[in-house]
């Protein structure tokens, strides 16, 4: 007799596929079958990498730096790191205090495989990024979604922190600007976030991968620098995915103590060594080099915004409130489930790439029914025609 494969692993079975990669991936699907559809789905900017970051890229190459480096990143990265987090936060951190991962998602992964028993409650708000349930019930945690409201621009107030903090809250998440409603929290709500997280032993990850994209112009302090008893169960982590139009090059990296670091570095040592090295060498001329060209992306992002929150608001039944940075709009389309035959936000986004030819993602993995996201990471020229096309198939039903 042959014998059979045997079960797959029973972690597995705690997780689901990213539903925004899978949305990503059906609009490719079509558009590679000649179907015209708009994708709203990627959460990547569409500007190509800078050309000085890339030079980088070529110089690595041809001074033939093709081996393993240090597990946790080159020095050239690690200073440079240490650079970006003096200049933009104020903030000190050591060469044992960071590490170089392979994008923020493994940046993120990692950390909350560093600091996660079993059973312990990581806390996180929703509206979230899908990814952080997922990556903490992974990790042996189980996550407790504290939803914040609509009618406060999706901000979590520091009450509402307060009364979800219990003994076994092991993690708090907090990520702003938000992915996916671009939720954006001011200095003084930081601050007062940062003030109930001091009367809780717990750790905090700070997920800073949009930092610079915020329309406000204000550059807030860090939460560390507004509580500084909490760095030393602060953790920091960041990407140059988002704001140097870099996601494919696949580089994130963490700011933590040093024993944080010291644990992520053998994880690390024993699953992905070190990232690309080529990749390294990019991310560190974006880390450490001019920074001018940043503003324009920002701007150009912060025209499509509004564009884009007029026009969903134009539309009957749908409605959004302006977020103050990201590149995503995460509408309320409650007021469309009906005529559309729908129940919730997922079935709307499929009705919407059926009938208007239109990549979005639904609500449901991001923790809300009511709502699907768009990203406006793509060109206004798309995005004028993908708000047409929905305007015209909703007023259609
Ligand atoms: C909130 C948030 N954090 C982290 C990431 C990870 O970005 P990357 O792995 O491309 O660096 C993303 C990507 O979409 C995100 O939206």
């Amino acid at each position: 007799m042959i014998a059979s494969a045997p079960s797959l692993s029973s972690r597995l079975a705690r997780v689901k596929p990213s539903s925004t990669l899978a949305m990503t991936s059906k609009v490719l699907e079509l558009q590679q079958k000649g179907v015209k559809v708009i994708g709203f789905a990627a959460g990547e900017p569409d500007f190509p990498t800078w050309e000085s970051v890339c030079e980088a890229a070529h110089a690595a190459i041809r001074a033939g730096e093709f081996r393993y480096t240090a597990v946790g990143g080159t020095p050239r990265l690690k200073q440079a790191i240490r650079t970006k987090l003096e200049r933009d936060n104020g903030l000190a951190y050591a060469d044992a205090e960071v590490i170089a991962s392979c994008g923020g998602k493994h940046s993120l992964y990692n950390a909350m495989q560093a600091v996660l028993d079993e059973g312990d409650e990581v806390v996180i708000p929703g509206p979230f990024w899908v990814s952080y349930p997922d990556m903490a019930a992974l990790s042996g945690g189980t996550p407790r979604i504290v939803m914040a409201s609509e009618a406060n621009g999706f901000l979590l107030t520091a009450a509402e922190l307060e009364a979800a903090l219990t003994p076994k809250t092991k993690l708090v998440v907090l990520n702003s600007p938000s992915n996916p409603t671009g939720a954006t929290y001011s200095e003084a709500q930081i601050a007062e976030l940062a003030r109930v997280l001091t009367k809780h032993s717990c750790w905090i990850i700070v997920d800073d991968v949009y930092e610079f994209i915020r329309y406000d112009g204000a550059r807030p302090r860090h939460l560390v620098t507004l509580e500084p008893s909490l760095r030393d169960r602060t953790i920091i982590c960041n990407s140059v995915s988002k704001t140097y139009a870099m996601t494919g090059w696949r580089i994130g990296y963490t700011a933590a103590p040093a024993p944080v670091i010291r644990a992520i570095t053998t994880l690390q040592s024993q699953s992905t060594s070190n990232p690309s090295s080529i990749a390294q060498a990019a991310a560190a001329a974006a880390l450490a080099g001019p920074q001018s060209m940043l503003a324009p992306m920002v701007e150009e992002f912060r025209r499509r915004r509004d564009y884009i929150c007029e026009r969903v608001n134009s539309i009957d039944g749908l409605s959004v409130g302006v977020p103050g940075g990201a590149f995503y709009v995460f509408i309320n389309g409650r007021g469309v489930f009906a005529k559309a035959g729908v129940g919730d936000g997922d079935a709307l986004a499929l009705k919407l790439l059926e009938g208007a030819e239109v990549g979005v993602v639904g609500g449901n993995d991001f923790g809300s029914r009511d709502h699907f996201r768009i990203s406006y990471a793509t060109s206004m020229e798309l995005i004028e025609r993908g708000m047409d096309s929905i305007e015209r198939y909703l007023g259609s039903l």
